[in-house]
């Protein structure tokens, strides 16, 4: 039994939204996470991850591991005392640690492929339950965002605890995203961005706030087809995120080199200090732009229309 499911990119909002501040969310399926379970004559549950550098049976796992705990979590779930023979194979093309969602899209997809071999369904808000339990193993307190894209398949505002809102847009456009090839853990930047709270909370509250702003603002151009005023607000949320101190050199230089080519306007995307970055820009501009990131060391490129 087969399932696939998309990555995403946060367009608007990331870190404010784990403080309870909106933030923008797509799917990305150019890329995506693919499981496949088979019946197997061998004993055990027997995972394949090329991807990174997976192949053992279950109970060789600890019981943390994103992947085992899906899986004892739907045995638990199906209440089976014993599991048959199976084979999960598990690839994905979404680069792991970048910010595009992997850890999620593995997750939903595994979860889907197996409630199906099973004969077992299970809605779209039991699958992002079960997603967001496991997306606390990857990233400690995320705010949900991930799995709730990535499960729904929709544009998502999101709002940590609120029921989900999608948003419509009123004219396509197009984003480049560019990857650093930089990985890095968001459990990290999310944990040094909390300690910068803690210590000026007040500061900090009042980045969120403009970052909020940002995301509100950012839903209304797009839903009113007027997607050219996002660029601006991507350069504004860049320079935010910069305050948080989750950007980088690398993510910096892509960001100015993306201005440079012609982009609207260019922000780091997702938990930051590696990982992707994305830029507006006019179709007809989108190749250019992605081969001037490319010369400025981007690892690679896709080009998403967002409609
Ligand atoms: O790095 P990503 O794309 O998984 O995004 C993380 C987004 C954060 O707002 C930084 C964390 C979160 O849980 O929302």
């Amino acid at each position: 039994m087969k399932a696939s499911a998309p990555g995403k990119i946060i367009l608007f909002g990331e870190h404010a939204v784990v403080y309870g501040r909106p933030a923008l969310a797509v799917p990305v399926t150019q890329v995506h996470a693919d499981v496949e379970v088979l019946d197997s004559s061998r004993p055990g549950v027997w995972i394949n991850a090329p991807i990174i550098d997976l192949h053992a049976e279950l109970t060789s796992l600890p019981s943390d591991h994103p992947i085992a705990s899906v899986i004892l979590k739907l045995i638990q779930l199906f209440g089976f005392s014993q599991t048959p023979g199976l084979e999960i194979n598990i690839s994905s093309t979404i680069p792991v640690a970048s910010g595009l969602g992997s850890g999620a899209a593995v997750s939903v997809a595994l979860i889907r492929s197996l409630s199906s071999f099973f004969f077992h369904s299970l809605s779209d808000d039991e699958i992002n339950i079960i997603a967001y339990e496991i997306e606390k193993l990857h990233h400690g307190t995320p705010s949900g965002i991930d799995n709730t894209v990535i499960t729904y398949n929709v544009p998502v505002y999101f709002i940590k605890g609120q029921p989900i809102e999608t948003f419509k847009t009123g004219k396509p456009f197009t984003i480049v995203i560019g990857d650093t090839g930089i990985p890095a853990l968001t459990k990290e930047s999310v944990g040094d961005v909390r300690r910068l709270w803690l210590k000026d909370t007040h500061y900090f509250e009042n980045i969120f706030n403009e970052i909020a702003q940002i995301s509100l603002i950012a839903r209304r151009s797009i839903e009113n087809g007027q997607p050219e005023l996002l660029g601006e607000l991507m350069d504004r949320n860049h320079a935010l995120l910069q305050k948080l101190t989750v950007s980088s050199p690398e993510l910096d230089k892509l960001v100015i080199t993306a201005r440079e080519a012609g982009a609207f306007g260019a922000k780091l995307s997702g938990g930051g200090r590696g990982g992707n970055m994305i830029a507006l820009v006019e179709q007809a501009r989108a190749e250019s732009v992605a081969s001037a990131l490319i010369s400025a060391g981007a690892k690679r490129t896709i080009i998403t229309e967002i409609s």
